[in-house]
């Protein structure tokens, strides 16, 4: 018997994957409103602030009431309740999601000393958070806070030309190749001057840090001396014609500069422009 079901078991297990092939992930895109409550609208991430507060206002509560403490009971679920109730004034469109009742019922049980029926609400209110989260949490933490590439300009040492960061990026992937390619072939000068060339766009990139690090130890962890000594190394290798050491440190480079750098960057950036829908 149990083998027939287990069997049973196994066939239906292995049809699913079929039935579902062709999955679709929808995203829902937080109300418009959202984004005042944010830099650079806002001067500080008023709406994330408020978050942290609800979460330390809700542990607070579940605290005092296993001490029973009713007066910093009672001072802590004032000011869950102003907080939460402050989300439907900071965004008009989610202010019939929250659930009011359930902080009156907090207060009341407070008030008669009923921690199960305290225990209760708080149990449900924070299923009302989870709700919101689930939907929107992570759409809104990228959508506002991921860093902002799009805005950023890299202005070139030698014309003096402002450009767009995707451009600057198709750019440096262009020369290094041509670095690869050239250099492989034996065109040793194509090669020589492709590397003149990245390096420069390198150093044109690395000013542009300063648009969001204010300090240079940012900078120096993709862009500083390792990246220098790595390309040193390969103008040794075109030079003495050596496609091995050319390709090691070209492979060494494009791992430690631009590979680490889109770990940090460029998939934050690519999901941020993907839910900016302007
Ligand atoms: C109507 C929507 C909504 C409700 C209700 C809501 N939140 Fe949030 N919350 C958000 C959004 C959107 C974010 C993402 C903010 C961000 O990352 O910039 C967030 C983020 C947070 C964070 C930060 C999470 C992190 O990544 O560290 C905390 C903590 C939090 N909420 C706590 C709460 C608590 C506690 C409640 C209920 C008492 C609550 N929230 C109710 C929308 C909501
Ligand atoms: C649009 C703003 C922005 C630009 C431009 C930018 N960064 Fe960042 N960077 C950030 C933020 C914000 C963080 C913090 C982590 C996060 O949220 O992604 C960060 C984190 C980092 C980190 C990891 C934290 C650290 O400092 O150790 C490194 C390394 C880094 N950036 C390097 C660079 C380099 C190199 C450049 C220029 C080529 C650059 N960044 C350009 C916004 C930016
Ligand atoms: C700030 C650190 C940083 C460094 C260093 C960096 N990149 Fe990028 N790269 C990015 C970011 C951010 C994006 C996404 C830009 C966007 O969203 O428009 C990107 C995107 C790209 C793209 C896709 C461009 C497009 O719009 O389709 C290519 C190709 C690329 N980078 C190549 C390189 C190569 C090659 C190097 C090394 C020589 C490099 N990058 C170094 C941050 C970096």
């Amino acid at each position: 018997m149990i083998r027939i079901v287990f069997a049973l078991l196994l066939v239906v297990s292995q049809s699913l994957p079929a039935a579902e092939e062709e999955k679709t992930l929808s995203l829902q895109l937080p109300p418009a409103s959202l984004e005042k409550w944010y830099r650079p609208a806002n001067e500080r991430d008023v709406w994330l602030h408020t978050m942290f507060r609800l979460r330390r206002e809700m542990q607070a509560v579940a605290e005092y009431a296993a001490l029973e403490d009713k007066v910093r009971l009672q001072k802590w679920l004032a000011r869950l309740q102003k907080d939460y109730l402050s989300i439907g004034d900071m965004v008009p469109e989610w202010k019939d999601e929250l659930e009011d009742g359930l902080l009156k019922k907090m207060r009341l049980a407070a008030d008669s000393g009923d921690a199960e029926a305290l225990a209760r609400a708080q149990k449900k209110l924070r299923k009302s958070c989870q709700s919101c989260h689930v939907e929107y949490k992570l759409v809104a933490a990228l959508r506002y806070r991921a860093p902002d590439f799009s805005a950023v300009k890299v202005e070139s040492e030698e014309t003096l030309d402002e450009e767009e960061y995707s451009r600057v990026m198709a750019r440096l992937s262009l020369l290094l190749n041509r670095v690869k390619i050239a250099g492989e072939d034996g065109r040793q000068q194509a090669a020589m001057d492709a590397l003149d060339q990245l390096e420069q766009r390198l150093s044109d990139l690395g000013e542009s840090c300063s648009t969001c690090h204010k300090k240079e130890r940012s900078r120096e962890i993709i862009l500083g001396q390792e990246a220098r000594t790595s390309l040193a190394q390969v103008r040794k290798g075109l030079e003495a014609g050596d496609d091995k050491q050319t390709g090691r440190y070209l492979g060494e480079f494009a791992v430690g500069v631009c590979a680490d750098c889109h770990a940090i960057h460029r998939l934050q950036s690519s999901m941020r422009r993907l839910l900016s829908d302007d």
